[in-house]
């Protein structure tokens, strides 16, 4: 990220979402939100979005928010009331949240959170009661640090939701991240979405990589980590978290796009993996 510069990625997965909620019938993500943000300069580019490409990414940004909001869901069902949006972008859970108790903490990067503030003025889309904004920079400060300064809570248990983050981080702040994370009470719980390594990739798959690897390297955000299931598993091993759910896109599509007449699916190979683990 630059000093000073909101995140450009953060645009483009709002406006994916966005159109999944115009184009897709029935949406695996619903977020009524999602259009209003982005005020109204939102169009459809109805050529450019019925291609393969952008309803392959459309289906992994649904399904990455889905999942996410469905184990936050799960932890709120066992009394967890603070959820923490790491990397926040648009994401607009805080604007529409339907738990009465939980708590919301937008963590970002300062630039992006200034950003995503004035959009939301624009759309006149008011910040509930209950949400509290973090500016911080995974770079430079620690999550706990941040956390500590806004009144969350550490000695309750909190859920984190870290969408789009991961593979921008440096491996330090990554390790930094979990490990506080890690440090909380027992029922904390964290969904995010990681890049595999393409180490083990063949030719075509290794192509699309880095194809997007060059996209986003053009727009200032370049990829810096990415991680093999069993490295993934041994970073939270060794963060201290117990318990390990990972799913690649074929769960994903077992899980989320059975049965659709339009056919929207994750491609195989996946675009990601979404992983929670729990402490
Ligand atoms: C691809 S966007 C994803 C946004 C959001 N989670 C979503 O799914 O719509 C990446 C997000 O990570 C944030 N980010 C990237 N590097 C960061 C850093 N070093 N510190 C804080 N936030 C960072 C950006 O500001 C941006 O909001």
């Amino acid at each position: 990220m630059e000093h000073g510069r909101a995140s450009k990625t953060a645009l483009r997965v709002a406006h994916r979402r966005a159109v999944h909620q115009v184009l897709d019938q029935p949406c695996v993500f619903s977020d009524a939100i999602a259009v209003p943000i982005l005020g109204p300069g939102f169009v459809v580019d109805h050529g450019r979005e019925t291609g393969r490409r952008a309803r392959a990414f459309r289906a992994f940004m649904a399904a990455r928010s889905r999942y996410a909001e469905d184990q936050l869901a799960q932890a709120v069902a066992r009394g967890v009331k603070q959820y923490v949006v790491l990397g926040a972008g648009l994401d607009t859970f805080a604007y529409r949240n339907p738990h009465r108790e939980l708590r919301v903490f937008e963590v970002d990067f300062p630039a992006t959170q200034a950003w995503k503030r004035d959009l939301l003025a624009q759309a006149a889309i008011a910040a509930p009661e209950g949400l509290t904004f973090v500016a911080l920079d995974f770079e430079h400060q620690t999550l706990a640090e941040g956390l500590a300064a806004s009144g969350f809570d550490c000695r309750s248990p909190a859920f984190f939701g870290w969408l789009g983050v991961v593979p921008y981080l440096t491996l330090e702040a990554f390790r930094g991240t979990v490990g506080t994370i890690a440090s909380y009470p027992r029922g904390t719980a964290v969904s995010f979405d990681y890049g595999l390594s393409p180490a083990s990739f063949g030719p075509l798959r290794r192509v699309a990589f880095e194809t997007l690897a060059a996209r986003v390297a053009a727009a200032g955000e370049p990829f810096r980590l990415v991680f093999t299931e069993k490295e993934l598993e041994v970073e939270m091993h060794d963060a201290g978290f117990i318990r390990l759910e990972q799913l690649d896109g074929e769960a994903l599509n077992q899980r989320y796009f059975q049965g659709r007449s339009d056919d929207l699916k994750l491609p195989s190979p996946g675009l990601g993996m979404l992983a929670t683990a729990w402490v």
